[in-house]
């Protein structure tokens, strides 16, 4: 039977494109984008909900004979050390509140996006392992961290069928994304593009691990119709897609605008970023469900430009609105 999906946090950067990609797969009526804020003209099944609201997502849940909820809802990394509380109590509420209506209401399977934010200085900076000490000093990280603890807790305890992955900074360019210490790499893309300088707010050699979008898509949904015994971790799976730093980064645009002008700003993201992988050891991945990323920096780079070009020249609209989701 096919499923009937939920998405929090919908018009992020991310659930932007994983909606399109979901009403593909399932077909348009099985998919309902849920958000904080709702966006006008929005073509489709569309629900107003604030997670943290648990009686709201009980409405939903049982009105729209909901299956499965992917819960995308959250303050991200940067936007949370300005109030690191709120994040924590906002960030574990909704993901609280998601667990237990799934619980309650007998969802088959829940989606929980986790980051390399989990990361602190316990662990090993490169090729960092799926199972190192997990000691984040983010609010965001420590409520990833939390989560996981709590994801793996509500399958052990009651058998709900929660998966997990930990992303590294998302990559696109059908979408914004709003509020992450790893906005830097696609805010650079459109400078480029647009031919304006660009201030980057990490060092030159701030290496941190990037995935593409078409492969942060396509990584959840094989995760999420992996068969169940094939998922043996519970807490989150490490994902890798292509590690690279703002220098890096820079070199791989020259190659299309030889003149990109880029100055170093560092900011107190940078301290965020300094405590982050290099790089990510994502073998459970491959292992388990036969993860393999497509994208490299170099396509990556390549595919981003000719789709941001297309944009500019007005041929493509912008996806979602922000903000507020992973
Ligand atoms: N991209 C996210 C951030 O920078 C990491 O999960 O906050």
């Amino acid at each position: 039977m096919q499923p009937t999906i939920l998405v929090t946090g919908a018009n992020g950067q991310l659930g932007s494109v994983l909606i399109p990609a979901l009403r593909g797969r399932y077909g348009s009526e099985r998919v309902i984008a849920s958000d904080i804020r709702s966006v006008p003209n929005y073509r489709g099944r569309f629900e107003l909900i604030d997670a943290t609201d648990a009686d709201r997502l009980t409405q939903v849940v049982r009105e729209q004979n909901v299956t499965q909820i992917y819960h995308l809802a959250a303050i991200l990394s940067a936007s949370g050390e300005q109030q690191p509380i709120r994040t924590w109590n906002i960030n574990m509420s909704a993901f609280l509140n998601v667990l237990e209506v799934s619980r309650q209401e007998g969802i088959d399977k829940v989606f929980y996006p986790s980051s390399i934010a989990v990361f602190g200085e316990g662990a090993e900076l490169d090729h960092t392992p799926n199972d190192s000490v997990l000691d984040p000093l983010t609010s965001y990280g420590i409520s990833k961290a939390a989560g996981e603890n709590w994801a793996q807790y509500y399958f052990a305890k009651y058998g709900l069928d929660v998966r997990s992955i930990r992303y590294p900074g998302v990559i696109g360019h059908q979408s914004d994304p709003g509020g992450g210490t790893t906005d830097y790499a696609v805010e650079i893309f459109h400078a480029a593009v647009q031919g304006k300088p660009f201030s980057c707010f990490l060092q030159a050699d701030e290496r941190l691990p990037m995935i593409f979008m078409d492969d942060a898509i396509r990584a959840t949904l094989e995760l999420m119709e992996a068969p169940k015994e094939n998922i043996r971790i519970r807490t989150s799976y490490n994902l890798a897609g292509a590690s690279f730093s703002p220098e890096e980064v820079t070199a791989a645009i020259r190659q299309y605008y030889p003149d990109f002008d880029v100055s170093y700003v560092p900011d107190y993201r940078q301290e965020i970023a300094a405590k982050w992988p290099n790089s990510i050891d994502d073998s459970a991945a491959r292992g388990d469900w036969g993860w393999q990323p497509e994208y490299d920096l170099k396509k990556m780079a390549k595919t981003m430009i000719e789709a941001l070009q297309k944009r500019y020249n007005r041929e493509t609209p912008l996806l979602g609105n922000n903000q507020f989701a992973a």
